[in-house]
Protein backbone atom coordinates (compact mmCIF):
# COMPACT_ATOMS: atom_id res chain seq x y z
CA UNK A 1 0.00 0.00 0.00
CA UNK A 2 1.34 3.27 -0.48
CA UNK A 3 0.12 6.95 0.55
CA UNK A 4 1.52 9.61 -1.55
CA UNK A 5 1.14 13.43 0.10
CA UNK A 6 -1.32 15.47 -1.67
CA UNK A 7 0.31 18.46 -2.84
CA UNK A 8 -1.09 21.78 -1.47
CA UNK A 9 1.93 24.20 -2.53
CA UNK A 10 0.32 27.40 -1.75
CA UNK A 11 -0.50 26.40 1.55
CA UNK A 12 2.48 25.00 2.62
CA UNK A 13 4.39 28.19 1.34
CA UNK A 14 2.01 29.84 3.39
CA UNK A 15 2.36 28.10 6.68
CA UNK A 16 6.29 28.49 6.15
CA UNK A 17 6.38 31.66 5.88
CA UNK A 18 4.29 32.96 8.87
CA UNK A 19 6.14 30.00 11.01
CA UNK A 20 9.10 31.76 10.27
CA UNK A 21 7.74 35.12 11.41
CA UNK A 22 5.75 33.39 14.50
CA UNK A 23 8.84 31.38 15.69
CA UNK A 24 6.72 28.11 15.96
CA UNK A 25 7.67 24.95 15.86
CA UNK A 26 5.34 22.18 13.98
CA UNK A 27 5.07 18.78 15.89
CA UNK A 28 3.10 15.88 14.09
CA UNK A 29 2.51 12.57 15.39
CA UNK A 30 3.29 9.27 13.33
CA UNK A 31 -0.86 9.13 12.02
CA UNK A 32 -1.21 12.58 11.29
CA UNK A 33 -2.27 13.04 7.32
CA UNK A 34 1.01 12.90 5.04
CA UNK A 35 1.17 16.49 3.91
CA UNK A 36 1.03 17.30 7.71
CA UNK A 37 3.73 15.27 8.55
CA UNK A 38 5.89 16.39 5.31
CA UNK A 39 5.86 20.51 7.07
CA UNK A 40 6.25 18.73 10.13
CA UNK A 41 9.66 19.89 12.20
CA UNK A 42 9.22 16.78 14.37
CA UNK A 43 7.48 13.44 13.54
CA UNK A 44 7.35 11.01 16.36
CA UNK A 45 5.27 8.97 19.03
CA UNK A 46 3.87 10.77 21.94
CA UNK A 47 6.93 9.95 24.18
CA UNK A 48 8.92 11.56 21.75
CA UNK A 49 6.73 14.25 21.01
CA UNK A 50 6.24 15.40 25.04
CA UNK A 51 10.52 14.91 25.45
CA UNK A 52 10.67 17.25 22.29
CA UNK A 53 8.10 19.90 23.48
CA UNK A 54 9.70 20.16 27.11
CA UNK A 55 13.45 20.81 26.03
CA UNK A 56 12.24 23.33 22.93
CA UNK A 57 13.86 26.52 23.77
CA UNK A 58 13.69 28.83 20.44
CA UNK A 59 9.76 28.40 19.80
CA UNK A 60 7.61 31.08 20.56
CA UNK A 61 4.13 28.63 19.60
CA UNK A 62 4.22 25.06 19.70
CA UNK A 63 1.60 23.93 16.94
CA UNK A 64 1.03 20.40 18.25
CA UNK A 65 -0.64 18.26 15.44
CA UNK A 66 -1.95 15.26 16.95
CA UNK A 67 -5.20 15.36 19.66
CA UNK A 68 -5.71 16.86 22.78
CA UNK A 69 -3.71 15.04 25.35
CA UNK A 70 -0.88 15.22 23.85
CA UNK A 71 -1.46 18.90 23.63
CA UNK A 72 -2.08 18.89 27.21
CA UNK A 73 1.18 17.25 27.94
CA UNK A 74 2.86 19.50 25.95
CA UNK A 75 1.60 22.87 27.77
CA UNK A 76 2.36 20.93 31.08
CA UNK A 77 6.08 20.14 30.36
CA UNK A 78 6.77 23.74 28.77
CA UNK A 79 5.06 26.67 30.58
CA UNK A 80 6.42 28.82 29.15
CA UNK A 81 5.81 28.28 25.33
CA UNK A 82 2.15 28.58 24.03
CA UNK A 83 0.75 25.38 22.61
CA UNK A 84 -1.85 25.79 20.08
CA UNK A 85 -4.09 22.17 19.02
CA UNK A 86 -5.38 23.40 15.15
CA UNK A 87 -8.56 21.68 15.42
CA UNK A 88 -10.86 21.06 18.41
CA UNK A 89 -12.26 18.14 16.93
CA UNK A 90 -8.92 16.43 17.35
CA UNK A 91 -9.83 14.14 20.98
CA UNK A 92 -8.72 11.08 21.94
CA UNK A 93 -11.98 9.07 22.33
CA UNK A 94 -10.10 6.62 24.80
CA UNK A 95 -8.65 9.92 27.12
CA UNK A 96 -12.07 10.42 27.54
CA UNK A 97 -13.11 7.00 28.94
CA UNK A 98 -11.23 7.76 32.46
CA UNK A 99 -12.32 10.04 34.85
CA UNK A 100 -11.25 11.19 38.02
CA UNK A 101 -13.86 9.93 40.35
CA UNK A 102 -13.32 6.04 38.67
CA UNK A 103 -9.55 6.59 39.73
CA UNK A 104 -10.57 7.85 43.45
CA UNK A 105 -13.69 4.76 43.24
CA UNK A 106 -10.84 1.92 42.51
CA UNK A 107 -8.18 3.72 44.44
CA UNK A 108 -10.92 3.81 47.31
CA UNK A 109 -10.82 -0.38 46.77
CA UNK A 110 -6.97 -1.17 46.52
CA UNK A 111 -5.44 2.20 48.34
CA UNK A 112 -1.89 0.42 48.51
CA UNK A 113 -1.55 0.30 45.10
CA UNK A 114 0.21 2.61 42.85
CA UNK A 115 -1.85 4.44 39.28
CA UNK A 116 -0.10 4.04 36.72
CA UNK A 117 -1.91 5.90 33.50
CA UNK A 118 -0.87 5.87 30.19
CA UNK A 119 -0.48 9.27 28.69
CA UNK A 120 -3.82 9.42 26.61
CA UNK A 121 -6.04 10.60 29.67
CA UNK A 122 -6.26 13.89 30.38
CA UNK A 123 -4.59 16.73 32.53
CA UNK A 124 -7.01 16.12 35.35
CA UNK A 125 -6.52 12.43 35.62
CA UNK A 126 -2.80 12.61 35.35
CA UNK A 127 -2.68 14.63 38.29
CA UNK A 128 -4.40 11.83 40.25
CA UNK A 129 -1.46 9.37 38.77
CA UNK A 130 1.55 8.46 40.55
CA UNK A 131 3.40 7.67 37.26
CA UNK A 132 2.61 7.86 33.73
CA UNK A 133 3.89 5.61 30.91
CA UNK A 134 3.45 5.73 27.20
CA UNK A 135 3.54 2.25 25.15
CA UNK A 136 6.88 2.54 24.60
CA UNK A 137 7.78 2.69 28.16
CA UNK A 138 4.60 0.73 29.68
CA UNK A 139 7.06 -2.69 31.09
CA UNK A 140 9.54 -0.41 32.25
CA UNK A 141 7.08 1.85 33.82
CA UNK A 142 5.46 -0.85 35.85
CA UNK A 143 8.90 -2.68 36.65
CA UNK A 144 10.47 -0.06 37.86
CA UNK A 145 7.33 -0.15 40.84
CA UNK A 146 7.64 -1.96 43.76
CA UNK A 147 4.12 -3.20 43.67
CA UNK A 148 3.25 -6.30 42.57
CA UNK A 149 -0.98 -5.24 42.43
CA UNK A 150 -1.19 -1.74 40.13
CA UNK A 151 -3.94 0.52 38.93
CA UNK A 152 -3.36 0.86 35.25
CA UNK A 153 -5.77 2.74 32.59
CA UNK A 154 -7.36 3.69 30.48
CA UNK A 155 -6.33 0.94 27.80
CA UNK A 156 -7.19 -2.89 29.15
CA UNK A 157 -5.17 -4.08 26.06
CA UNK A 158 -2.06 -2.26 26.84
CA UNK A 159 -3.13 -3.50 30.68
CA UNK A 160 -3.21 -7.08 29.52
CA UNK A 161 -0.10 -6.68 27.30
CA UNK A 162 2.06 -5.22 30.45
CA UNK A 163 0.69 -7.37 32.41
CA UNK A 164 1.99 -10.27 30.77
CA UNK A 165 5.81 -8.74 30.34
CA UNK A 166 6.02 -8.23 34.03
CA UNK A 167 4.49 -10.77 35.32
CA UNK A 168 2.39 -8.54 37.72
CA UNK A 169 -1.38 -7.86 39.13
CA UNK A 170 -3.05 -5.28 36.81
CA UNK A 171 -6.26 -4.19 37.18
CA UNK A 172 -7.78 -1.97 34.43
CA UNK A 173 -9.31 1.74 34.98
CA UNK A 174 -11.89 1.68 33.88
CA UNK A 175 -13.16 -1.70 33.38
CA UNK A 176 -13.06 -1.51 29.76
CA UNK A 177 -10.95 1.42 28.15
CA UNK A 178 -10.04 0.61 24.42
CA UNK A 179 -9.05 3.23 21.35
CA UNK A 180 -11.58 2.33 18.80
CA UNK A 181 -9.55 2.45 16.09
CA UNK A 182 -7.43 -0.69 17.30
CA UNK A 183 -9.79 -2.62 18.34
CA UNK A 184 -10.77 -3.09 14.16
CA UNK A 185 -8.26 -5.35 13.80
CA UNK A 186 -8.65 -8.72 13.87
CA UNK A 187 -6.04 -11.49 13.14
CA UNK A 188 -8.23 -13.33 10.87
CA UNK A 189 -7.29 -10.40 8.50
CA UNK A 190 -3.50 -10.91 9.02
CA UNK A 191 -3.98 -14.56 8.96
CA UNK A 192 -5.13 -13.98 5.54
CA UNK A 193 -2.57 -11.50 4.39
CA UNK A 194 0.09 -13.87 5.43
CA UNK A 195 -1.15 -16.74 3.32
CA UNK A 196 -0.40 -13.82 0.19
CA UNK A 197 2.62 -12.92 1.73
CA UNK A 198 3.96 -15.91 4.04
CA UNK A 199 7.39 -14.06 4.67
CA UNK A 200 5.88 -11.05 6.04
CA UNK A 201 6.34 -9.73 9.45
CA UNK A 202 4.00 -8.62 11.24
CA UNK A 203 4.45 -5.69 13.67
CA UNK A 204 1.59 -3.78 16.01
CA UNK A 205 0.64 -1.35 18.21
CA UNK A 206 -0.23 -2.46 22.10
CA UNK A 207 -3.39 -1.25 21.52
CA UNK A 208 -4.43 -4.01 19.89
CA UNK A 209 -6.19 -6.57 21.01
CA UNK A 210 -5.19 -10.22 22.37
CA UNK A 211 -5.88 -11.93 18.87
CA UNK A 212 -3.69 -8.97 17.19
CA UNK A 213 -0.53 -9.44 19.62
CA UNK A 214 -0.64 -13.64 19.15
CA UNK A 215 0.06 -13.43 15.76
CA UNK A 216 2.52 -10.55 15.72
CA UNK A 217 6.25 -10.74 15.65
CA UNK A 218 6.62 -7.33 16.84
CA UNK A 219 4.75 -5.13 18.98
CA UNK A 220 5.25 -1.56 19.90
CA UNK A 221 5.02 2.37 19.93
CA UNK A 222 4.04 3.91 16.25
CA UNK A 223 7.95 4.78 16.71
CA UNK A 224 9.32 1.56 17.42
CA UNK A 225 7.51 0.35 14.71
CA UNK A 226 9.29 2.45 12.68
CA UNK A 227 12.50 1.67 14.19
CA UNK A 228 11.79 -1.97 13.98
CA UNK A 229 10.62 -1.71 10.48
CA UNK A 230 14.29 -0.20 9.25
CA UNK A 231 16.24 -2.74 11.34
CA UNK A 232 14.15 -5.99 10.33
CA UNK A 233 15.54 -7.75 6.79
CA UNK A 234 11.73 -8.37 5.92
CA UNK A 235 10.56 -6.90 2.79
CA UNK A 236 7.14 -6.83 3.71
CA UNK A 237 5.50 -5.91 6.16
CA UNK A 238 1.85 -6.26 7.95
CA UNK A 239 1.24 -3.28 10.25
CA UNK A 240 -1.39 -3.12 13.38
CA UNK A 241 -1.43 0.42 13.68
CA UNK A 242 -3.64 3.60 12.21
CA UNK A 243 -2.79 4.35 8.50
CA UNK A 244 -1.33 7.66 8.94
CA UNK A 245 1.82 5.63 9.95
CA UNK A 246 2.18 4.25 6.81
CA UNK A 247 3.75 7.33 5.00
CA UNK A 248 6.62 7.51 7.43
CA UNK A 249 7.19 3.69 6.58
CA UNK A 250 7.36 4.13 3.15
CA UNK A 251 9.47 6.88 3.33
CA UNK A 252 11.82 5.67 5.38
CA UNK A 253 11.68 2.25 3.36
CA UNK A 254 11.17 3.11 -0.35
CA UNK A 255 11.87 -0.67 -1.37
CA UNK A 256 9.99 -2.62 1.26
CA UNK A 257 6.24 -3.41 0.76
CA UNK A 258 3.66 -2.21 3.23
CA UNK A 259 0.27 -3.59 4.13
CA UNK A 260 -2.52 -2.22 6.53
CA UNK A 261 -3.96 -5.28 8.32
CA UNK A 262 -7.41 -3.56 7.95
CA UNK A 263 -7.95 -0.62 5.59
CA UNK A 264 -10.57 1.23 7.51
CA UNK A 265 -8.10 1.38 10.68
CA UNK A 266 -8.39 5.46 10.40
CA UNK A 267 -8.11 7.24 13.81
CA UNK A 268 -10.85 10.32 12.33
CA UNK A 269 -9.72 12.31 15.86
CA UNK A 270 -6.59 12.54 14.35
CA UNK A 271 -7.53 13.60 10.36
CA UNK A 272 -9.51 16.35 12.13
CA UNK A 273 -5.98 18.18 11.73
CA UNK A 274 -5.60 19.53 8.05
CA UNK A 275 -3.14 22.28 6.48
CA UNK A 276 -6.08 24.88 6.28
CA UNK A 277 -6.72 24.03 10.29
CA UNK A 278 -2.97 24.47 10.71
CA UNK A 279 -2.64 27.59 8.68
CA UNK A 280 -5.92 29.22 10.72
CA UNK A 281 -4.26 28.43 13.98
CA UNK A 282 -0.85 29.73 13.44
CA UNK A 283 -2.59 33.42 11.55
CA UNK A 284 -5.42 33.59 14.51
CA UNK A 285 -2.96 32.07 17.27
CA UNK A 286 -5.90 29.33 18.19
CA UNK A 287 -6.65 26.67 20.16
CA UNK A 288 -4.41 28.23 22.91
CA UNK A 289 -3.99 25.09 25.15
CA UNK A 290 -4.36 26.17 28.70
CA UNK A 291 -4.15 23.82 31.75
CA UNK A 292 -5.38 25.03 35.33
CA UNK A 293 -1.88 25.90 37.27
CA UNK A 294 -2.80 23.53 39.96
CA UNK A 295 -3.67 20.37 38.04
CA UNK A 296 -0.99 21.29 35.44
CA UNK A 297 1.97 21.16 38.87
CA UNK A 298 0.59 17.72 39.69
CA UNK A 299 -0.17 16.19 36.34
CA UNK A 300 3.99 17.66 35.72
CA UNK A 301 5.09 15.09 38.49
CA UNK A 302 3.54 12.11 37.06
CA UNK A 303 4.86 12.56 33.53
CA UNK A 304 8.28 13.82 34.82
CA UNK A 305 8.67 10.78 37.04
CA UNK A 306 7.88 8.51 33.70
CA UNK A 307 11.07 10.34 32.34
CA UNK A 308 13.30 9.18 35.13
CA UNK A 309 12.22 5.47 34.36
CA UNK A 310 14.99 4.21 32.27
CA UNK A 311 13.85 2.27 28.71
P1 LIG B 1 2.20 6.12 20.35
O1 LIG B 1 2.72 6.70 21.62
O2 LIG B 1 2.65 4.72 20.10
O3 LIG B 1 2.52 7.00 19.19
O4 LIG B 1 0.63 5.97 20.46
C1 LIG B 1 -0.26 7.02 20.65
C2 LIG B 1 -1.61 6.64 20.27
O5 LIG B 1 -2.53 7.40 20.44
C3 LIG B 1 -1.82 5.33 19.71
O6 LIG B 1 -3.15 5.19 19.34
FE1 LIG C 1 -6.85 7.85 20.65
FE2 LIG C 1 -6.92 5.57 19.31
FE3 LIG C 1 -6.80 7.83 17.99
FE4 LIG C 1 -4.69 6.94 19.37
S1 LIG C 1 -5.62 6.01 17.56
S2 LIG C 1 -5.47 9.03 19.35
S3 LIG C 1 -5.72 6.01 21.14
S4 LIG C 1 -8.46 7.14 19.29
Amino acid sequence: MRVNAPHFPDLTQKIQQLKKEKKALILAHNYQRPEIQDIADYIGDSIELSRKAMTEKDAEFIIFSAVDFMAESAAILNPTKKVLLPSTGARCPMAQMLTVDEIKRVKAKYPKAPVVLYVNTLAVCKAEADICCTSANAVEVVNSLDADTILFGPDKNLSEYVAEKTGKTLIPIPANGFCPTHLLFQSEDVKVLKMQYPDAEVMVHPECTKGMRLVADFIGSTSKICKQAKESSAQKIIIGTECGILHRLQKENPTKQFYLAYDGAVCPNMKTTTLERIYQSLKEEKHLIKVPQATAKKARISLERMFEVKT
